[in-house]
């Protein structure tokens, strides 16, 4: 308290009122004339109570607009903290609770209006239909071969005929796609077998989206037709660039190398 004093004393007070004795009750309220110098010089009790109303009077304006600042920030509402609705928390609001409102009677999802009845499901009334929802181009049909052989081929090989790789391990194996039944078969029976699987079978709506999944009933009707196609099949004018290689046995499956039978000429592959 000395230490502060003499300080004070010295920067303000006049010098000859340093005497510690003239300061020493009333310290407190002395120290307010470093920061008002308008009462510099004033004495006793005077000096003091102008001093103190001024101290009284600033506490009083800071109070106020803490006060003003406080209401202010009471008033704001931040977005990190707006009202709303916990997934499916239960609300006092609606009649039936439900913070989660049911959608209005009708609506379907963006994307999931299916009005194309034929395009979705392959069907006309109960029955599968024979024709293709959309024009068929040689990009399809790379398309359906491409999505062919990744979904497909596991169980029914990339010929078709059932043998793929999984049923040579054991699985149950699929009917031939080159049975008459088959090739017989409208185009929407293959699709349908997609879209809602077929005995064992399971169904490839989920993996295939339906433009693809027609994609690959036109890939196989083009394998159907590859497969049992006629030297009579070939367009007039056009030539066969060479004869079909001769295989003793049946077709390979992948697993053994095909045998081919000599030719008596001993003739090579694409003369
Ligand atoms: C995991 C093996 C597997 C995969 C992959 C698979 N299938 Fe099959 N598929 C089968 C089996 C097994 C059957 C015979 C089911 C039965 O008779 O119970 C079958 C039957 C079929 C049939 C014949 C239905 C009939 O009338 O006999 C068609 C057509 C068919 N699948 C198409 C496809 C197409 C197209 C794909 C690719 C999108 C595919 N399958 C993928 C195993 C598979």
């Amino acid at each position: 308290m000395k230490r502060l004093l003499k300080i004070v004393s010295h920067h303000v007070i006049p010098s000859e009122a340093r005497d510690p004795q003239f300061f020493g009750p009333s310290l407190e309220l002395q120290i307010p004339r470093i920061f008002s110098p308008r009462c510099r010089g004033s004495e006793g009790l005077g000096m003091t109570r102008v001093t103190l109303l001024g101290v009284v009077g600033r506490i009083g304006v800071m109070v106020l607009s803490i006060a003003l600042l406080l209401i202010c920030v009471a008033c704001r509402q931040d977005m990190h903290d707006q009202p709303r609705f916990k997934p499916l928390r239960e609300s006092d609001f609606y009649a039936d609770l439900r913070s989660a409102r049911p959608p209005v009677e009708g609506t379907v999802a963006r994307g999931q209006l299916h009005e194309d009845a034929y395009f979705y499901g392959g069907k006309i009334g109960n029955n599968p239909g024979d024709y293709m929802p959309f024009a068929v181009t040689a990009d399809v049909l790379a398309r359906g071969q491409e999505r062919y052989n990744i979904y497909c081929v596991p169980c029914h090989s990339q010929l078709g005929d059932g043998n793929g790789m999984i049923v040579q391990r054991g699985f149950r194996r699929p009917p031939s796609f080159h049975t008459d039944r088959l090739r017989k078969a409208p185009l929407g029976y293959f699709f349908d077998v997609m879209t809602n699987g077929f005995g064992a079978m399971t169904d490839y709506a989920s993996q295939i989206a339906p433009r693809d999944r027609w994609s690959i009933v036109v890939y196989i009707r083009a394998l159907q037709l590859s497969q049992a196609a006629t030297i009579a099949d070939v367009p007039t004018g056009q030539k066969v660039p060479s004869e079909p290689p001769q295989l003793r046995g049946d077709p390979p499956s992948g697993a053994t190398l095909p045998e081919l039978v000599a030719k008596p000429d001993g003739g090579q592959e694409g003369k």
